[in-house]
């Protein structure tokens, strides 16, 4: 990387905002200054907002996203994981509400021969965060060190954690400079930001569950397109297999919305039970992790691999192994029971017979923070017990006063907050929806990996 902003740099960091906000591509060496410049405190915080700023208005060219990955990734440590000789694949959704299947997909791959070096995030804005859901089951920890990390992955594929100090902090500062400036919409900054930590991964290829819809950040699926183009060929310049599924997010995935009820959804899953359409997604996911990875000629083979994986408890079977090694209780696992649990539960009941046409997802996600199964305000916590049952879903037909979902809650106020904002999420007609959406709207890909 090209030398920080000391006094002997070509650059100065006010010619590279000027730069940007007249719409010029940056070069290699001037988007390295400012990575560098700025992670390393030379750079103050005023016109690193600037920059942002300018580059959200203008837009970066595929070349300046590639380099600025590049440069955030190698802000700080890339793992080498060569002494796993197997394939090293990962998955990473874009967010969504009950968007569970981290939870699933890395004991899945992990037991069909994959490495699996997951590091997540926790919950951002309505949706829900993988290391929030973990959090849940008693004893769990995601802050394990570099060597413990290794150490996990030798023994059972896969493991799950946060993301360390040393691991890209230039997207540490940058996030959150981002968060308070109004620049995290960029397709560009968010491509830069999310493929920067998964490389930093050392994996050799990635799937990317980029949702769309009510719960999704990219609510339109052309947006969500283009975000999805641009990590595929960022991460494939940077010589790495990507492939990027957009996903449903119309409503939300599966039936249980919040932390340990979530993780009681995905036991049912890789029990062999749960609902359908979360079965398929990690189904489908699984598939093209392998597929990447390598290990199936096909996709169709693929997925018959994940089935049987599935099937004959070995996937339950890791899961149980790597709660285990990461400090999780194994008997929480087998009894989800002993998860914990909400102490009084509400349901909300339709006013009139129909169908479920619609749901707003978003508010569904924004309803289960409310509870306190996410974060209002940074400093809040998370009551990893709270949430949201649904019984009914698109599609559904309800008689009136039956009941579209269950809030399962600790405090009163709280949960009539949420009550209020699930009654209007649900939209119920006379008729049944013209159609069915897919829950897989269309793959990316990649030029080197086509099926
Ligand atoms: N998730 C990330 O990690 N970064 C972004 O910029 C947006 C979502």
């Amino acid at each position: 990387m090209s030398a920080p902003a000391g006094s002997a740099s070509p650059f100065r960091a006010v010619d590279i905002i000027r730069k940007k906000r007249d719409g010029d591509e940056l070069s290699r060496a001037e988007i390295e200054y400012l990575v560098s410049g700025y992670t390393a405190g030379e750079i103050p915080d005023y016109q690193a907002a600037a920059w942002l700023m300018a580059g959200l208005l203008r837009g970066f060219t595929r070349a300046e996203t590639t380099v600025l990955t590049d440069a955030m990734l190698r802000s700080g440590e890339v793992l080498d994981l060569s002494e796993f000789p197997a394939p090293k694949v990962d998955k990473h959704s874009t967010g969504g509400v009950g968007d569970k299947t981290s939870l699933v997909l890395a004991p899945l791959a992990a037991a069909g021969g994959l490495i699996v070096p997951m590091i997540s995030g926790r919950g951002l804005g309505h949706t829900g965060g993988t290391l929030d859901k973990l959090e849940s089951i008693p004893g769990f920890t995601v802050g394990l060190s570099t060597a413990e990390f290794r150490r996990v992955l030798a023994e059972c594929g896969c493991a799950m954690i946060g993301q360390t100090a040393e691991i890209a902090p230039a997207d540490r500062k940058f996030y959150a400079l981002r968060d308070v400036t109004g620049t995290v919409e960029s397709p560009y900054l968010i491509c830069a930001s999310i493929m920067s930590k998964k490389l930093a991964e050392g994996i050799d290829a990635l799937v990317l569950d980029v949702k769309t819809g009510s719960g999704a950040f990219m609510k339109k699926e052309e947006d969500a397109v283009f975000l999805a183009e641009l990590m595929v060929e960022t991460g494939e310049r940077m010589g790495k297999k990507v492939v990027a599924p957009i996903t449903d997010m119309n409503q939300p995935l599966g039936r249980m919305v919040g932390n340990s009820l979530e993780v009681a959804e995905c036991i049912a899953i890789l029990r062999g039970e749960g609902p359908d359409d979360l079965r398929d997604l990690c189904l489908e996911l699984a598939a093209w992790m392998f597929h990447l990875g390598g290990s199936a000629a096909n996709l169709n083979e693929a997925r018959s691999k994940a089935e049987t994986l599935l099937k004959s408890g070995r996937a339950m079977e890791t899961f149980r192994k790597m709660v285990e090694l990461q400090g999780g209780d194994p008997d929480a696992i087998d009894d989800p029971q002993r998860l914990p649990q909400a102490k009084y539960s509400l349901d909300v009941t339709s006013p009139r017979a129909g169908y479920v046409t619609a749901i707003q997802c978003e508010s569904i996600g924004t309803a289960c923070v409310i509870l306190g199964g996410g974060r209002e305000k940074k400093e809040d916590s998370v009551d990893p017990a709270v949430g949201i049952t649904l019984h009914k879903k698109v599609g559904d037909h309800i008689v009136a006063g039956e009941p579209l979902c269950s809030i399962l809650y600790n405090s009163e106020a709280l949960a009539i907050r949420a009550k209020d904002l699930i009654e209007e999420s649900y939209r119920i007609s006379n008729a049944p929806p013209a159609q069915k959406r897919p829950l897989v709207h269309r793959v990316i890909q990649g030029s080197g990996n086509k099926n």
